[in-house]
């Protein structure tokens, strides 16, 4: 049987989960390709390790060129991470001809254009499946299953971490800081959780689904980033009151001279079914406008999850090869020449709905100042909540909005908070409310 021969550069978790599904779906991969897939070098700076997985002699290396430059070698996994140095290692492979399978999120939703073009142009392959949603198949539902699609909006709950966080504030009451504490406790968290936590790592994630989606570059500076680190406890039993759930959500929507992608704190109806995806589960929601909507669910992480996605990319460009060796389907599933630059929507033209909660005097006027505010801005109100329970000199008071401009909200709160009725900041959540 020929075989096609793969370097691994990293030799981390996802690495062991790569190994481990080369070993124990041997024969079932070799069934499926009618290739056997050699796994000839694995680069790593720690070769003395013991990972639970047994090797051949001398495939383990601590010499990145013995797999960016391995003449034998036809793929190479990059599993390595961050920024550089895997940048470098990722534009030298592909230089030497070789097809490229990634994890790496952050590296392909701000370098993903430059690296694009270096493969474009060698006429190899970059597959990215693993950095998205770990084992669900979603970039190659939108650029093969659903490519004959127009997408509309792709929106995702993209981050583990940050889910486990808020279903586990939202069944329990609790606040952020002890379900950090216990994430971290369990291994969902890092032990510095920055990116989850502040919403970089979903931004990523939605950089590269908008992307593919809408065929277009994503300027990954201009998303607006949002975490949860400011979601309260108080704000999920409001929400969940007014039936509603907040989650994490990327937002991605194509107005076709432009596209919105943003990531925040998005309180959703209790009816959607992206509000039943809890836990550290991970989904995403397209619409194309043949399919209508299409939800896929799944491990959003893990070693045998995204090891699934690293192997379904290695099989699919281990097919190509069989056929030639030219890749079937392009990079970002459009042809290079159909790539636009749509620009990204300011927030300040965002048109949503708001959840607003004001802390204020429990005085009389004090409703008919705030809407007062709201109404000079022609902002609606759609409901009202003020519940009776109340801190001792001050109390809550929430709005949630008809659809308004984020910048006529922003203005209203700058008049609103000048009020001296008016305590504390207003704590603002928006709303993702379309009927589905
Ligand atoms: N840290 C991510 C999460 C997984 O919590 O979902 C890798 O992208």
């Amino acid at each position: 049987m020929d075989t096609v021969k793969v370097g691994l550069l990293g030799f981390g978790t996802v690495g062991t989960g790569v190994v481990r599904n080369l070993q124990i779906n041997r024969e079932l991969l070799q069934q499926r390709l009618h290739r056997d897939l050699v796994l000839t070098r694995i680069a790593t700076r720690d070769v003395n390790r013991d990972r639970g997985v047994e090797l051949e002699p001398g495939v383990l290396t601590s010499d990145i060129d013995e797999v960016i430059a391995n003449p034998e070698i036809d793929i190479v996994i990059e599993l390595i991470g961050g920024d550089e140095p895997a940048k470098s290692y990722i534009l030298k492979a592909i230089a030497n001809g070789k097809h490229i399978v990634t994890a790496n999120k952050a590296l392909m939703a701000v370098h993903g254009q430059e690296i694009i073009a270096a493969a474009d142009q060698q006429g190899v392959s970059v597959m990215f499946e693993a950095a998205v949603a770990g084992g669900i198949p979603i970039i190659s539902a939108i650029k093969e299953n659903l490519c004959s699609n127009k997408f509309s909006s792709v929106l995702g709950i993209l981050n583990g971490t940050c889910n486990f966080i808020l279903t586990k504030m939202s069944q329990e009451g609790s606040d952020f800081a002890p379900v950090l504490q216990e994430a971290q406790d369990l291994g969902y968290a890092e032990a510095d959780p920055t990116f989850d936590i502040e919403g970089v790592d979903t931004a990523h994630k939605i950089a590269l689904l908008a992307a593919l989606c809408f065929g277009t570059s994503v300027d990954f500076d201009k998303i607006y980033t949002e975490g949860i680190s400011k979601v309260s406890a108080i704000d999920i039993q409001f929400a969940e009151q007014m039936g509603y759930t907040v989650k994490l959500l990327a937002i991605g929507k194509n107005h076709d001279d432009q596209i919105e992608v943003r990531v925040h704190p998005t309180m959703i109806p209790k009816t959607y079914q992206l509000a039943q995806i809890n836990g550290v589960f991970n989904a995403v929601r397209l619409i194309g406008d043949f399919a209508g909507p299409t939800l896929l669910y799944g491990s959003g992480a893990g070693m045998d999850a995204t090891a699934s996605a690293v192997m379904g990319d290695v099989m699919a460009v281990s097919r190509d090869l069989t056929t030639g060796g030219k890749p079937r389907v392009p990079i970002l599933g459009y042809n290079a020449d159909a790539i636009r630059n749509l620009p990204i929507m300011e927030m300040g033209e965002v048109v949503s709905h708001y959840y607003l909660r004001f802390t204020t005097a429990d005085q009389t006027s004090v409703l008919a100042k705030i809407s007062g505010c709201l109404g000079n801005h022609d902002i609606s109100i759609q409901s009202m909540l003020q519940p009776e329970v109340r801190e001792i000199n001050s109390v809550s008071i929430v709005i949630m909005t008809h659809e308004a401009k984020e910048a006529d909200i922003n203005a209203a709160l700058a008049e609103i908070e000048q009020l001296d009725v008016v305590l504390q900041p207003t704590c603002l959540i928006r709303v993702e409310n379309a009927p589905l």
